[in-house]
C-alpha cells in the first residue's frame, strides 16, 4: 500500500506530482491511500512514494477539472480524482462522456467549488486595521468558506485589491496580501475585528438596493445563503426588511404617479414600435432575417448573420453584431472575438454549444479602407430597428438569462447603453423582466493594447461569465 499526504497549502500542485509519479510508476487506485488535506502524514510517505519513469499524457480538460475538484471539501476527493485519471489511461475519451457517473461526480464537486469560489468573492468583508498613520491602509477579513477556495480565489482578491494590504483569515489557511504578494498561512480562529466605517456603508447599500416589491425570499437566500449572514453586516437588516416588504410595496404602489413623465411615455412608444410583432413560422425566423432591409446596414453586409444554438437554450449570448469574418462565414463569434469567448468559457465551464448565440444588430457595419473594412459601431436607431429581430429570437428561445456583451447588446436590451464598467457583473432587466447579465465585449479585450490592463480586464470577463455559469446552476428549472 501506497499513503502520499496533501499538505493544507499548495494541494493542488502537491497532488498532481503525487498522481504523475503513481501514474508513471503503473500504480492502481486502490494501491494507495491518500491522506486528506492536512493529515499527519505517513510515517514512509515519501519513502514509499514510486519514483515512476513512464510517460504519462493526460487531457488538459481533466488537468483543469482537476485543478478545481481537488478544492472540494471532500475527504474523497483525491483518490475519486486518481481513480478517474486511471480510467483516462487510453481511453481520453471518457472526458466528454455524459453518460459517464465517475465523471458526472467530478463535474459536480468542481461546480460547487466554483460556486464556492464566486459567494467568496461576493462576501467576503474587509474591515480596517491599520494605523491611521502606516504608509499602507491595512484591512482583514474573516470567512468560512463551504470548500478549501483561499487559495484558488486569492487572486482574484490581490487583483481587485492591489493597492492595499489585507488578510482573508479561515478556520483552514489565512490568506495574507502584503508588499504586493500573496502568502498563505495556517488557519486561525476567529480574529476579533473592529466595525468600521465600510460597514455602515455596506449596510446602507444593502438597504438603498433592496426592493421590497421584487423580494422572492427563496431567490434571495439562494444568492445569499444564510450560512453566510452571521459574517456579512448588511446581514443583521434582512429579517426586518423582508418583514416590512408587503407593507411597503403597498405604499409604493398607492404612491406611484398616475401619469408617466412626458419622457417616459416618449421611451415607451420606442420601445412598443420595436418590439415584435413577427410571427411567422418558428422555423421560418432565420429565413425572415435574411430578408430584411428594415435598416440600410443591410447594403452593404455580406448577409445577416442570425442567431444559432438549442431552441431551449436557458442561457442567450448577445453580442454587438456580426465582424469582418461573421459577415463572410454567415456565423456569429466565430472570429478573433470568438476566440476570446470560447477560451474564457471554457476555463468557467460556460458551455457555448448548449446557450443560443446571436447578436443585436445582424448586419455587419463597416466603413472600407483599402482592402480591409473596418467595424462601425451601430447607431441607436439601427439598433432599435434591429430589436424587432432580437426580440423574436428571445419569444423563440424563452431563456432563463441572457449575457448582454459589451453597449450595444446592453443598450438593446435594457434600453440604457453608457456606464458599461459600473453595471457589469449585475443582473438588470429589460422592460419585459427578462433578466440581462452585463459584462464586457471581448473585442475590448482584444483591443487593449497594455497587457496589464488587459489581464485586468479579461479577469473580469471571466468573474462575469463564472456568475452566468453560477446563476445558471443555482435556479435551475
Ligand atoms: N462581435 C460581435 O459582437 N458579434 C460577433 O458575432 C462577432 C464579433
Amino acid at each position: 500500500m501506497h499513503h502520499a499526504s496533501i499538505p493544507a497549502i499548495g494541494a493542488a500542485a502537491a497532488w498532481r506530482e503525487a498522481a504523475r509519479q503513481f501514474l508513471a510508476a503503473g500504480v492502481p487506485p486502490d494501491q494507495i491511500h491518500w491522506g486528506g488535506i492536512g493529515s499527519a502524514p505517513h510515517l514512509f510517505a515519501d519513502l514509499e512514494r514510486p519514483r515512476g519513469t513512464g510517460a504519462v499524457t493526460v487531457p488538459r480538460s481533466f488537468i483543469a477539472m482537476a485543478e478545481t475538484v481537488v478544492w472540494h471539501r471532500d475527504p474523497e476527493r483525491f483518490a475519486r480524482l486518481y481513480g478517474f485519471l486511471w480510467r483516462l489511461r487510453g481511453a481520453p475519451h471518457l472526458m466528454t462522456d455524459r453518460g459517464d457517473a465517475d465523471l458526472a461526480r467530478l463535474r459536480g464537486m468542481e461546480k460547487n467549488v466554483h460556486r464556492c469560489q464566486h459567494k467568496m468573492k461576493a462576501f467576503v468583508r474587509f474591515r480596517e486595521i491599520g494605523a491611521p498613520d502606516a504608509p499602507r491602509r491595512s484591512f482583514a477579513a474573516w470567512f468560512e468558506p463551504t470548500h478549501h477556495t483561499v487559495e484558488p480565489t486569492a487572486g482574484f482578491f490581490a487583483r481587485r485589491f492591489g493597492d492595499m494590504d489585507w488578510r482573508i483569515v479561515t478556520p483552514d489557511i489565512t490568506a495574507v496580501f502584503a508588499n504586493g504578494a500573496v502568502s498563505f498561512q495556517a488557519g486561525q480562529a476567529r480574529p476579533d475585528l473592529p466595525e468600521d466605517a465600510s460597514e455602515q456603508l455596506w449596510i446602507t447599500y444593502f438597504r438603498n438596493i433592496f426592493n421590497p416589491a421584487r423580494l422572492k425570499v427563496a431567490a434571495m437566500q439562494s444568492e445569499m445563503p444564510r450560512k453566510y449572514w452571521k459574517n456579512l453586516p448588511e446581514a443583521a437588516s434582512i429579517p426586518e426588511l423582508i418583514a416590512q416588504a408587503p407593507a411597503r410595496a403597498r405604499a409604493m404602489a398607492e404612491a406611484a404617479p398616475t401619469l408617466p413623465p412626458a419622457r417616459m411615455a416618449q421611451v415607451q412608444a420606442q420601445l412598443a414600435g420595436c418590439t415584435s410583432a413577427w410571427d411567422g413560422p418558428q422555423d421560418g425566423l432565420p429565413a425572415a432575417i435574411d430578408a430584411c432591409t428594415r435598416c440600410p446596414l443591410h447594403r452593404s453586409a455580406t448577409q445577416a448573420v442570425k442567431g444559432e444554438g438549442p431552441l431551449d437554450a436557458a442561457l442567450m449570448i448577445v453580442g454587438e453584431q456580426p465582424g469582418d469574418h461573421e459577415d463572410l462565414q454567415g456565423r456569429p463569434f466565430v472570429g478573433p472575438a470568438g476566440q476570446v469567448f470560447d477560451q474564457v468559457a471554457g476555463q468557467v465551464g460556460l458551455r457555448r454549444d448548449q446557450a443560443y448565440v446571436t447578436n443585436a444588430v445582424k448586419h455587419f457595419k463597416f466603413q472600407p479602407r483599402g482592402k480591409r473594412r473596418i467595424h462601425q459601431r451601430p447607431d441607436s436607431g439601427e439598433i432599435s430597428q434591429c430589436r424587432w429581430w432580437l426580440d423574436a429570437e428571445l419569444a423563440q428561445v424563452k431563456p432563463r438569462l441572457v449575457l448582454a456583451m459589451g453597449a450595444t447588446a446592453a443598450e438593446s436590451l435594457t434600453g440604457r447603453r453608457g456606464a458599461l464598467m459600473s453595471r457589469r457583473g449585475r443582473v438588470e432587466h429589460a422592460p419585459n423582466g427578462q433578466p440581462v447579465l452585463i459584462t464586457l465585449h471581448p473585442s475590448y479585450l482584444l483591443r487593449l493594447r497594455d497587457p496589464q490592463e488587459r489581464e485586468q480586464a479579461t479577469a473580469l470577463f471571466d468573474d462575469d461569465l463564472r456568475t452566468a455559469a453560477d446563476l445558471l446552476a443555482t435556479h435551475r428549472n
